[in-house]
């Protein structure tokens, strides 16, 4: 693995909530004004083989991520707004915290965003590139990543797409097939969107992608074998911040104790831009297909129809302006138990919204950072953690256990700081792992365990 030398650029098309909030919480960590509670890159400990009991090493101590302060920030959005105006507006901030990171969110200042009038209905764009085919799009969009690096002085880049929830329309056919996507971006099909834009351009410019929105993109097979072809690694789709973290957690409760499952009702009231965009019937589409499909691969209904054959899922989200950022997630969950007794559970979740997702991002970034360096290519299925709709490289259908999804997490770091431990030893593997008695197999990864420990039965 190479070393995590110079600046890292993170690239965002989409400054909003979630983007400001992100690089405004860096820059308070970086600071020591605030800590990046929520961020397993920042806070989180694993034991390395032969550590023995004890609390573990940090993350950072194992792995040779980008700091912090190497960290450097550029946006696309269809909106001119700097993202100090995005993030006073967006009111995640207290006035004290804005006052600090005002100067730094000043100078971020989106360039012209990508704008598909039909993707994106109820928003301001005013902003945007011109349309003139999406070749030339994908042109200009590689232009500014090339000069981004250039004004930042990055070596590396990566991209985390956190633009606006797109409508949804059923997946053209050529998204199947990269020989046919190429066909369909010289024919300016209109089912290339702009985040496939944003994620197609990446690839080109070798810049890793998470996408931290539900929108199509890199789990579309065209694109995985684009960023396998062209040796990227890429993560996706919508970041699983609130409800489905809390629902993801709960389902394999009730599955280990095998309590069953009548009806699962889960409701969201929102204020922010984020919500106002998804009172669009067709943008809550995008958003439901992903937050409703996490209930069936923990629960497994066909290996348990007697507990979980028949269970109703709704899900429903709210714009509610009076909240703003502060989201609330509430859900009803009726079960039953011995002799088919019912119970309930009741969950009000009452979130920040973007206070939930800014660590996401900065993990994400880290993680694809690592996982570029250490020559890792493709979909990152150890990255599903971070995700309520994880892509796999194979198509099979997604792990959405969040503890199975923090154990190939934590396997996914092991075998990366295994790779960095032989390769850059200078730049920080885990130091003093032998020395402590790790059991290291030759060529193999520690304990013997692999990226991807789990997989669906
Ligand atoms: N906040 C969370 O907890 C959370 C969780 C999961 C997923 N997400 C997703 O993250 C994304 C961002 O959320 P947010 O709260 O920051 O929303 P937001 O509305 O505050 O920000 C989105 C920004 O994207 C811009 N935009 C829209 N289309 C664009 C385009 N084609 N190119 C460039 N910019 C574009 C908008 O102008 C806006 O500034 C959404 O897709 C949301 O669903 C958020």
């Amino acid at each position: 693995m190479s070393a995590a030398d110079g600046p890292l650029l993170v690239l965002m098309p989409g400054l909003g909530a979630v983007a400001t909030t992100f690089v405004g919480g860096v820059e308070l960590a970086r600071r020591r004004l605030a800590p990046p509670v929520g961020s397993f890159t920042q806070l989180g400990r694993l034991r390395w083989p032969g550590d023995g009991g004890g609390p573990g090493r940090e993350v950072r101590e194992l792995l040779p991520l980008a700091g912090l302060e190497s960290l450097r920030f550029g946006a696309w959005d269809v909106a001119p707004d700097d993202a100090a105006t995005v993030a006073s507006r967006a009111q995640v901030f207290s006035a004290a915290h804005l006052e600090v990171v005002g100067p730094l969110l000043r100078q971020i200042r989106p360039r012209p965003g990508v704008h598909d009038p039909e993707r994106m209905r109820r928003l301001r764009a005013d902003h945007v590139l011109p349309r003139h085919g999406h070749r030339h799009t994908i042109a200009r969009l590689r232009r500014d990543i090339e000069e981004m690096r250039e004004q930042h002085g990055a070596g590396r880049a990566v991209m985390v797409c956190t633009v606006s929830t797109e409508t949804h329309r059923p997946a053209p056919p050529w998204v199947r097939d990269l020989d046919e996507m190429e066909r369909a971006i010289d024919a300016d099909a209109p089912g290339v969107t702009p985040t496939m834009l944003y994620a197609y351009a990446a690839l080109h410019e070798r810049v890793p992608f998470a996408n931290a929105t539900p929108n199509a993109a890199v789990e579309l097979p065209a694109l995985a074998e684009l960023a396998t072809r062209l040796g990227v690694p890429v993560a996706g789709k919508d970041l699983k911040s609130g409800q489905t973290l809390i629902k993801t957690a709960l389902a394999p409760a009730l599955k280990a104790r095998l309590l069953g499952l009548h009806g699962w009702f889960s409701t969201n009231i929102l204020g922010n831009r984020d919500g106002e965009v998804l009172d669009d019937p067709q943008a809550f589409r995008s958003k439901e297909l992903t937050k409703s499909g996490v209930l069936d691969s923990i629960l497994e209904p066909a290996v348990h129809p007697e507990l979980y054959g028949g269970y109703h899922h709704k899900v429903s989200i709210h714009y509610y302006p009076p909240r703003g950022d502060d989201k609330e997630g509430w859900d009803n969950v009726d079960i039953f138990g011995w002799m088919g007794y019912p119970m309930q559970v009741k969950v009000d979740f009452l979130c920040r919204d973007s206070i939930l997702a800014a660590p996401l991002v900065l993990d994400l970034a880290l993680l694809l950072d690592a996982a570029s360096r250490g020559g890792r290519v493709g979909v990152q299925e150890w990255l599903s953690f971070y995700f309520k709709s994880p892509s796999t490289a194979d198509g099979t259908l997604p792990v959405h256990d969040l503890f199975a999804q923090h154990r190939a997490l934590e396997s996914g770091v092991l075998s990366l700081a295994d790779a960095a431990r032989t390769s850059v030893p200078a730049a920080g593997g885990p130091r003093g792992a032998t020395a402590a008695g790790g059991s290291r197999r030759p060529g193999g990864h520690p304990e013997g365990r692999e990226a991807k420990p789990w997989s669906r039965r």
